[in-house]
């Protein structure tokens, strides 16, 4: 692997994102050699650590990640890591940051290369970026930015946002990171749909009665309440996470799989996405905050939400596209907390064709992203002992010694950054499409908030969700698979 040459400023180096991901995601990347000699990090935040105390840091957060670990080989990792306290509104404080940047890019000789990892609080990004232009904190060589979401709150603060970040980065050297992206089952997506004649023929509008994608968590917002409540779950995980999947799940072939070629393949779906009226996002989307139990909260009465609180937990919704292999196909979605269990699935739900048996059942495609990872059709064969018909699953999966190796989704996507490869990244026109589609339906509930009687389902926890999640199929024939 290629030696990098770079020098990377992460803002909010003392996060729990920088430890428990991005540590950990640099040390594999460097034990592997991808940046090695010529590259140091400088972490900054408000507080004020010593060099030595982040490098403390940086060394527990790759001992609490791996197993076994060559004690020089983390030193000497720990060793390529800097601390600048610094206050994001400060302009003196970007000098010497700048100045730093300059110092270790000579004594690393790191060719003037420099990458900007956004980890701190949304509301700093659009500041940070405007400073990194105004006060010239680019190098001269490569400039990447890595943005952490939510990228903007809807699409007029994206808008303003995208503003701020490309006055000084090139939509290629702007990484807005997803980290569903990098997840072993979402990459498999592409070459399952695209590599096997028996899936790729069956995936059309002919074919497919209808496409489901879960994301059920099993814990609750925990300590991020206040950022929750002013996002919910249409925001936190529709926006970003649930769309890419679908995009991946509708978009035509590409060309190619160049990194451009791909994001035209979702660019020409995206354009084609309907944009529900307020009449369907009441007709068709479902919205829940969770009850308490005797060991958990209620959501309205977790740490930093408002007790009178409409942010939902759980959101249920439908998406058609006018364009693409699956058009008119509708994909439901939905996704929330405190679910019986963590389960991130997809079903393709295949149409039922008359057979001289009458009582087979239809095809279904299933991939499992978390916490298992596998993909399964469910098939029709012949009963052993009686003409009846049985189901069974050809199952593809990963043994676990397979499993042990799948990087990390933020190691893969650094290294993507590192070479340059925006494949998995959002992009732009994607991000514009997104938010467009959650305003409508945030509007829609806006104005019924407004009225002020909001149809907001209440859940118990442990289970799958509000049973009105059930309501939004388009025929009787329809429901959940998994349940
Ligand atoms: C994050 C959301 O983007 O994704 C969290 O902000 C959510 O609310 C998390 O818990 C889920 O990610 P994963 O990888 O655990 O499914």
């Amino acid at each position: 692997m290629k030696n990098i040459p770079v020098v990377m400023i992460i803002f909010g180096g003392s996060g729990d994102l920088a430890h428990r991901k991005l540590y950990p995601a640099l040390f594999n990347l460097y034990e592997q050699g991808l940046i090695h000699d010529n590259f140091a990090v400088i972490g900054t935040a408000r507080r004020p650590w010593s060099h030595e105390y982040l490098r403390e840091q940086v060394s527990d957060a790759i001992h609490e990640t791996h197993d076994q670990v060559d004690e020089n080989d983390v030193k000497r990792f720990a060793s390529h890591f800097y601390y600048q306290s610094h206050d994001v509104t400060n302009v003196e404080h970007y000098e010497t940051l700048k100045k730093l940047a300059q110092e270790l890019d000579d004594r690393y000789s790191a060719q003037g290369n420099r990458l900007f990892y956004m980890a701190m609080a949304p509301r700093f990004f659009g500041t940070i970026a405007t400073h990194i232009n105004d006060q010239s904190l680019t190098g001269s060589g490569f400039n990447r930015i890595v943005v952490e979401k939510p990228f903007g709150h809807d699409l007029a603060s994206a808008e303003e946002l995208n503003k701020e970040i490309t006055a000084s980065f090139n939509e290629d050297d702007i990484f807005r990171i997803d980290h569903y992206l990098g997840k072993e089952m979402i990459q498999n997506i592409m070459p399952m749909r695209f590599t096997n004649p028996l899936i790729k023929n069956i995936w059309t509008s002919e074919n497919v009665k209808n496409i489901q994608v879960t994301l059920a968590e099993r814990l609750g917002v925990e300590a991020r309440g206040g950022y929750y409540d002013t996002s919910g779950a249409l925001r936190d995980m529709v926006q970003n996470h649930i769309f890419q999947i679908i995009t991946l799940l509708a978009m035509p072939e590409p060309k190619d799989l160049s990194s451009s070629s791909i994001h035209k393949a979702k660019q020409d779906l995206l354009e084609s996405m309907i944009i529900p009226t307020p009449e369907e996002v009441e007709k068709d989307f479902v919205r829940g905050q969770y009850l308490g139990s005797d060991n958990t909260f209620a959501y309205k009465k977790e740490p930093n939400v408002d007790p009178e609180s409409t942010t939902e937990t759980f959101v249920a919704g439908k998406v058609k596209f006018k364009k693409g292999p699956v058009a008119d196909v509708p994909i439901y979605f939905r996704t929330g907390k405190e679910f019986k269990e963590k389960k991130n699935r997809i079903d393709i739900v295949l149409k039922h064709m008359n057979n001289p048996y009458g009582q087979a059942h239809s095809n279904n495609i299933t991939i499992e992203i978390d916490p298992v990872s596998k993909i399964y059709i469910t098939i029709n064969g012949k009963k052993i002992d009686t003409s009846g018909i049985r189901r069974e699953n050809l199952t593809y999966e990963f043994s676990k010694e397979e499993m042990a190796k799948v990087p990390d989704g933020y190691e893969r996507l650094l290294h993507d950054v590192f070479v340059d490869d925006s494949t998995n990244f959002t992009h732009w026109s994607e991000l514009k499409r997104y938010w467009e589609f959650i305003d409508t339906v945030e509007d829609a509930w806006q104005k019924e908030n407004e009225k002020g009687n909001p149809k907001i389902s209440q859940y118990l926890p442990y289970r799958m969700g509000p049973k009105e999640a059930s309501d939004i199929f388009e025929s009787p024939t329809e429901h959940w698979i998994y349940e």
